[in-house]
């Protein structure tokens, strides 16, 4: 059976496992896919034996994806922008190559399950680190007509916003410190810092939320996160947590994989129910 697994630290909690054998269930795709406990020491040879020995594929977590990255011999554009990857595989040569699809699962969770036109609107990104890195680049592609990246350490967002702009000059994209994010209402809000698990989300000006703001978390847990019911009690119209984006990154690996575009609708479906 083709192999495939995620290499983490700690990774017993990983969704993933149960995320891609249910896409393999529903596309009728032979493969095994397995959880795998890296090590800070070993990582790189932890990752060169599972393919040595066979396997066809990897999702990388956390501590690993800039390891992983650095890793890789060929990377995507996307994966140099994150400077870190989820994914890796290996050509039919022998070349371990290197994409990361998180920026692509928002997209596709934002535009596909949630119906949101991403073309022409205002999108503020709350976070300049490795989570906001993993996603800037594909936001850009989906035709956004602006981008706005705030952060608490304003020249961590400058630096990003110089790097997008060597990739690309089509979008306007602006830094700002958190002290100084424009009063007025985006079409999206997304909140790529990590104060979902410190649960002390720094104060935003109401004006950025309205009817028509989608405020989207990057993480997700039990119930809504900080910013989601800040989001909420200052009018934000529609409030979603991350897990539509950890399924459709996974999917998005799942078709680098095997070329199959698995439902993430449906695996998003079931991942909702069971965690009710
Ligand atoms: P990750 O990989 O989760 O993005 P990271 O690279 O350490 O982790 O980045 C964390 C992000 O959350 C950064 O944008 C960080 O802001 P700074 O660059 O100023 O450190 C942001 N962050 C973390 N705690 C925060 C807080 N209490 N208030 C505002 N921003 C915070």
């Amino acid at each position: 059976m083709d192999r495939y697994g995620v290499i983490g630290h700690p990774i017993r909690h990983s969704r993933s496992p149960a995320i891609h054998q249910h896409f393999a269930l529903l596309t009728g795709q032979p493969l095994s896919y397995e959880r795998i406990e890296g090590t800070l020491e070993g990582f790189e040879s932890e990752v060169i034996r599972f393919f040595a020995a066979g396997g066809l594929g990897l999702n990388v977590t956390l501590p690993f994806k800039e390891r992983a990255f650095a890793l890789a011999v060929e990377r995507s554009p996307r994966a140099q922008v994150a400077r870190a990857a989820n994914t890796l595989g290996m050509t039919l040569e022998g070349t371990l190559w290197a994409d990361n699809t998180d920026g692509e699962g928002l997209v596709r969770d934002m535009t596909l399950n949630l119906g949101v036109t991403l073309a022409g609107s205002r999108v503020l990104v709350l976070g300049a680190g490795g989570a906001a890195r993993g996603i800037v680049q594909p936001l850009l592609k989906a035709g956004i007509a602006q981008l706005d990246i705030a952060n608490r350490t304003l020249m961590r967002a400058q630096t990003l916003v110089r790097e997008l702009e060597s990739v690309s000059n089509e979008v306007p994209c602006h830094a700002f410190s958190w002290s100084e994010i424009p009063e007025h209402p985006y079409e999206v809000v997304i909140n790529a810092t990590s104060t979902a698990v410190a649960g002390d989300m720094p104060p935003l000006p109401a004006t950025l939320f309205d009817q028509r703001t989608l405020a989207y978390d990057l993480g997700y847990g039990k119930g809504p996160t900080p910013f989601l019911e800040l989001a909420r009690q200052a009018g934000a119209g529609q409030m979603e947590d991350g897990l539509g984006m950890l399924v459709e990154q996974a999917a998005e690996s799942f078709y680098l994989w095997r070329g199959i575009r698995p439902p993430g609708a449906e695996v998003l479906r079931a991942l909702r129910a069971a965690c009710h």
